[in-house]
């Protein structure tokens, strides 16, 4: 199977000559698509199957758990903490596995089926492997994953048990796994759905799509989200450049990428007078475990879109992540860690007068806040610590409180 140009190196992406109705009627067209039961019209990626033409009229191939259908939801408190008068937050936790990453497998194991597959495989830190243990079980096919060994969230790895995927922990980081997942692929014949496949992409495009959709087509100044392997922003640009040249919206918004500090070679990329090569980092460190990513495969697409779309880079530390997280927590919405990278950066460009407090923002929480419950309960309880032992001070903390079985404590600490 082949994921790079033979010519170039770069990985493949999909092109397709335009769509037979103009840009008007699509969005009349999937607008009515909402109100239909038809499964694949009530996927908020296959809604917009004009868009992500790549099973052709052929759709029996495609798989589908509901998948995308995502809300934009308000937070004003994390407007406020950000330093914006308003901010609003595309929850793509609200996903059938709980994260982002169910837009892209719905395309992945389509694709798959259509390719007469019957084993996939991918790497991942936790959420692209429960999404495509989903995916494949639903599809018939028999999942196999590779996690970094003790480097994942409990909640991810459950997932993937549960949906019956073949589970190996590799006792190495997620970048050493990818290279030996690439070849082990290659030898045995499994179909890869890493973000390498172009067809993943295909899928996470729809994300922009549907959030402009929402939005009845008003383009946001800025679309903050976390960074790691890089699929994702390399997803939202190439969308959202996409539905520019069909005539779907007439500016683009700027893309943000935040990444964990200790995991931020795309940062230090982005700030140096050298792009033309990304420096791994052999290390990477963070607990935001879904971005503890040191060699992003897909740094030249991501570096391409965020040139186009005038976007830049942020890193944030772990107190700042944590802090950030808290906060969604308390606008009642909550997400995983890596999610909150985007509110921390927010209010780093905020302060730095890059981003303006009347800016019209769209924040992605990639994942759920269920994925990662061991977190959240040592940072209210003021035990969390970072893989390099620092303390993290629980500024936001809410810990349980424990009582005797009396009503007259019970009542007089309520009343306190
Ligand atoms: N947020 C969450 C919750 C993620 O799971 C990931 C990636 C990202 C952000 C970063 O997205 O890699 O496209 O830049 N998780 C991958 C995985 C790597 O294996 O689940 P990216």
């Amino acid at each position: 199977m082949i994921y790079n140009c033979p010519h170039c190196g770069g990985l493949l992406e999909a092109v397709y000559g335009k769509p037979a109705l103009p840009a008007n009627d699509l969005k009349t067209l999937w607008r009515s698509r909402r109100t239909s039961n038809a499964p694949l019209d009530q996927s908020g990626v296959w809604r917009y199957r004009e868009f992500i033409p790549f099973l052709g009229e052929d759709l029996a191939s495609a798989v589908t758990l509901r998948e995308g259908c995502t809300p934009l939801l308000p937070g004003k408190l994390a407007a406020q903490y950000g330093g914006l008068d308003s901010l609003v937050f595309k929850h793509q936790g609200f996903n059938p596995t709980g994260s982002f990453k169910d837009n892209g497998m719905t395309c992945g194991a389509s694709q798959a089926m259509r390719l007469g597959m019957t084993r996939v495989a991918c790497v991942s830190t936790g959420n692209t492997s429960a999404s495509m243990a989903a995916y494949a079980s639903a599809a018939g096919l028999l999942p196999v994953i590779f996690i970094p060994h003790g480097n994942i969230s409990f909640g991810k790895l459950a997932q993937a048990l549960e949906y019956g995927a073949k589970t190996i922990q590799v006792e190495a980081n997620f970048d050493q796994i990818l290279a030996l997942v690439r070849t082990l692929a290659e030898r045995l014949g499994i179909y890869l759905l890493n973000s390498i496949n172009p067809f993943r992409i295909e899928g996470q495009k729809t994300i922009m799509a549907e959030m402009l959709d929402q939005r009845d087509w008003k383009v946001p100044d800025w679309v903050v989200l976390p960074g790691g392997n890089l699929g994702n922003v390399s997803a939202f640009g190439k969308g959202l450049r996409e539905l520019k040249e069909l005539g779907f919206i007439d500016r683009l918004p700027r893309l943000a990428v935040v990444q964990a500090a200790g995991s931020a070679p795309f940062y230090d990329l982005w700030h140096s007078t050298d792009r033309s090569h990304l420096n791994a980092i052999s290390h990477p460190e963070t607990l935001a475990t879904a971005i503890k990513i040191g060699d992003p495969i897909s740094w030249p697409k991501a570096l391409h879109e965020l040139t186009t779309s005038n976007g830049l880079v942020e890193k944030v530390t772990e107190q700042e992540i944590a802090d950030a997280k808290a906060i969604i927590g308390r606008c009642g919405i909550g997400c995983e860690p890596a999610s909150a990278a985007t509110l921390a950066g927010i209010r780093k460009l905020t302060a730095a007068g890059i981003m303006r407090a009347d800016a019209d923002v769209v924040a992605v929480l990639t994942g759920n806040v269920l994925k990662d419950p061991t977190y959240i309960h040592q940072y209210h309880t003021g035990v969390l610590r970072t893989g390099t032992g620092e303390a993290i001070a629980p500024t936001f903390g809410n810990p349980p409180i424990v009582l005797p079985n009396n009503e007259d404590a019970i009542a007089s600490f309520l009343s306190a």
